[in-house]
């Protein structure tokens, strides 16, 4: 395990299903010191805890629909800021937010006036099939935002997280139809957002259907640029 030597302020980009949250996982093992922050996963917590925002992000995530800008960039900043992130020293990784233009300008706004601003964005690009019958057989640990597959890397023990033996659920937003609904949002979206860091000059993508194939070329990538 290694820190990069450089500070790592990553986005990963990817639909729905794409294995954000997996390769978030993986790249966590590889580099310590190393913080992950996934919007999804914080809006989760929020709802398992019945806050006010969580009760607001229950029903539009059940639809498949995006929250809005400002409330979502209010959240993962305030996360940032809370964990001390914003600085030009820390590593950090945002999974799922930014995910439309506006949410990148606002975070941007506040990156550069800490003089931590992203300095990658790296787009999984995974073919739509190999996502659709991924998300079937995804099981999660909500409280800790683990990720299980029956098929690709299941629990130990059926239906029980492996480190605190705690029930494992199905995602709400995880069925056929709102899963659609998720996938063209992501797709309605995504374009302005890659142009907007290809502009800036950090947007880079690596493809794959397994993470046999992405891993290693996110992990090459990552260790050229930063070690
Ligand atoms: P969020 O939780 O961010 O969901 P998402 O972007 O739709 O992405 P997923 O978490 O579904 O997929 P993932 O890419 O992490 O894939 P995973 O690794 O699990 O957001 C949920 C909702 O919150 C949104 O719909 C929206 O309402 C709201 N929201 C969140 N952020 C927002 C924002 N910024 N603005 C507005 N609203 C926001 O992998 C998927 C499955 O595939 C797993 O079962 C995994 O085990 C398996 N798998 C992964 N990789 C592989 C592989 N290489 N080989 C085989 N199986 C694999
Ligand atoms: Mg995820």
């Amino acid at each position: 395990m290694s820190l990069p030597l450089r500070p790592l302020r990553l986005l990963l980009l990817g639909a729905p299903g794409a294995g954000k949250g997996t390769q978030t996982s993986k790249l966590l093992k590889h580099f310590t010191g190393l913080t992950p922050i996934s919007s999804g996963d914080l809006l989760r917590k929020e709802i398992q805890t019945k806050s006010e925002i969580g009760n607001y992000a229950q029903d539009i995530i059940a639809k498949g629909q995006l929250l809005p800008d400002s409330l979502i960039s209010g959240l993962v900043i305030n996360e940032l800021n809370n964990r001390n992130l914003l600085n030009k020293n820390s590593s950090w990784l945002l999974d799922g937010f930014p995910r439309t233009l506006p949410q990148a300008k606002i975070l941007n706004e506040d990156l550069v006036s800490k003089a931590s601003d992203l300095n990658l964005v790296v787009e999984l690009k995974v073919p739509e099939r190999v996502i659709l019958e991924r998300i079937e057989n995804r099981w999660v640990h909500v409280p800790s935002g683990r990720i299980y597959n029956l098929q690709y890397n299941p629990p130990k023990q059926q239906g029980v997280d492996d480190v605190t033996g705690e029930p494992l659920s199905k995602r709400p937003d995880d069925n056929a139809e709102v899963f659609q609904k998720r996938l063209n949002a992501y797709n309605e979206t995504v374009d302005p957002l890659k142009s907007y860091y290809k502009d800036l000059g950090v947007l880079h993508s690596v493809e794959g259907e397994t993470s046999d194939i992405i891993f290693p070329k996110l992990l090459d990538f990552i260790q050229n640029k930063f070690n």
